[in-house]
């Protein structure tokens, strides 16, 4: 039976694509294109779809990936392979039918504040290319990606490409400055900006910092192993200053004090 549930502007449902781009974005990433048979939606930044190729069940479950970009007809993602799922999906050629489940949860909301931060860790910048694309003519729009450094330069060059003026930190300084993605935030925060984080925990979690200096808002995009993605089988519950909630329906953005409230 087809799926329609109304979460967040649009409606998920289950959608049926085909794969019609396909690039390798350095070592271990790809860039996949799909084209949506029914045309599609345009999703927040930080919503995602589960994807999977069509009539395959091993691995069983579609895999959560938030789109880069998006059009009438078809989505854009950047993913990085880490385990079974990922590597089917890096190896399917164009031409591949997809099944996707989307856009799926609450994204980022539009921008209350007078200046945007957006802070990544390696494939967390993933929601910032459509976010920066979106809103960089409308207000000021500062993106930091941090990555670990060496064998990271082609993911670098590529994301650089399509972000104009994007600061690049790394950890072992080969690749823009040396440090993490939350000290280059520390080094162009402003009073009052607002400040959207996506990539590892440990690095959403020391955002918190930035409420030092005066940040107005900050709001974390949270990864989680994820089963139905529509708030069914209570697989991606973690616990919140205001209860329980689930990753994919309450999330996977939420406000930093809701979810790191005993931090400091
Ligand atoms: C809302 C959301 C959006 C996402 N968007 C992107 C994206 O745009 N690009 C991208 O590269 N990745 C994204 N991810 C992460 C991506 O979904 C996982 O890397 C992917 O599901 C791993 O599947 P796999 O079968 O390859 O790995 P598995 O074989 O399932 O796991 C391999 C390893 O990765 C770990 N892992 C798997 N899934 C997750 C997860 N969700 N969070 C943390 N660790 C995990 C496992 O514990 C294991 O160690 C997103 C996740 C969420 C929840
Ligand atoms: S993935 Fe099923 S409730 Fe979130």
């Amino acid at each position: 039976m087809a799926l329609n549930v109304s979460v967040q502007g649009a409606e998920t449902s289950d959608r049926k694509g085909r794969i019609v781009l396909t690039e390798s974005v350095g070592r271990g990433c790809r860039h996949i294109r799909v084209e949506i048979e029914s045309g599609c939606c345009r999703p927040d930044p930080g919503q995602f779809f589960l994807i999977r190729e069509r009539g395959v069940f091993d691995p069983l479950l579609g895999r959560p990936l938030a789109p880069i970009a998006s059009s009438n007809n078809s989505l854009d993602f950047l993913f990085r392979i880490v385990g079974r799922g990922t590597s089917h999906m890096a190896s399917l050629p164009p031409g591949t039918e997809v099944d996707l489940r989307g856009p799926c949860g609450r994204g980022f909301p539009g921008p209350v504040k007078r200046r945007l931060i957006l802070v990544s860790g390696s494939l967390g910048i993933a929601p910032f290319l459509d976010a920066s694309a979106r809103y960089r003519d409308k207000m000021e729009v500062t993106v930091i990606l941090g990555v670990p450094g060496n064998g990271w330069e082609e993911f670098a060059k590529w994301c650089s490409s399509r972000v104009p003026g994007l600061r690049i930190t790394s950890d072992d300084g080969t690749l823009g400055n040396r440090g993490n993605a939350v000290e280059e935030a520390l080094s162009v925060i402003e009073p009052g900006d607002e400040v959207w984080g996506c990539g590892p925990n440990a690095m959403l979690r020391e955002l918190g910092h930035l409420f030092k200096i005066g940040s107005g808002r900050i709001l974390v995009s949270l990864e989680s192993r994820m089963a139905c993605g529509i708030g069914g089988c209570l697989g991606c519950s973690l616990p919140t200053a205001t209860g329980m909630k689930r990753v994919c329906v309450d999330g996977p953005v939420f406000e930093w004090q809701e979810i790191f409230p005993n931090a400091w």
